[in-house]
């Protein structure tokens, strides 16, 4: 039993299925992230876009450099990695500056981190979809 879910697995790992699954769970978790983002600005409630903040930085985590972003790039897009890389950069430096300047109360300069965080999800995804 236990041999046969070692198989099952490495089948899984070996076809790329796994990686797909964290993609997609971190992605779900970056749209989340993102909405709550947009909903704490709206209703003007900071703690709201805090932890929306905190989740899109946590599931950002798993582009933590080149090589880790270009395994989930589809085989066709990998050689654009570094852009990929880059946006997913963008995102955390964008997160810090959204948190501080909320910190110190400047709801304009962190909505601006906010649509800095939008214009990156997108430059990955022109990547990765070929828009
Ligand atoms: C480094 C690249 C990269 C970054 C940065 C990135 N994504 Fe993605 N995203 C992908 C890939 C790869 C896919 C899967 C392919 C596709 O949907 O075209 C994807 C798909 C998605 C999907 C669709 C998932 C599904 O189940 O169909 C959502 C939603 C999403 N991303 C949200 C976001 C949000 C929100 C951000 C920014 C906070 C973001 N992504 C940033 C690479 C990225």
């Amino acid at each position: 039993m236990k041999m046969l879910k070692i198989l099952a697995l490495s089948a899984l790992i070996g076809t790329g299925a796994m990686a797909d699954d964290t993609l997609v769970l971190n992605m779900s978790h970056m749209e989340n992230g993102l909405s709550n983002v947009q909903k704490g600005f709206l209703y003007n409630a900071p703690a709201l876009i805090k932890g929306g903040v905190e989740e899109i930085k946590k599931s950002d985590a798993l582009f933590h450099d080149v090589a880790a972003t270009k395994k989930y790039l589809p085989k066709e897009k990998q050689h654009m990695s570094n852009i990929a890389f880059n946006a997913a950069k963008r995102i955390d430096t964008a997160s810090n500056e959204l948190i501080k300047a909320l910190d110190k109360k400047e709801y304009s300069k962190a909505h601006q981190a906010y649509s800095e965080i939008v214009n990156a999800c997108t430059a990955c995804h022109a990547v990765v979809r070929g828009w």
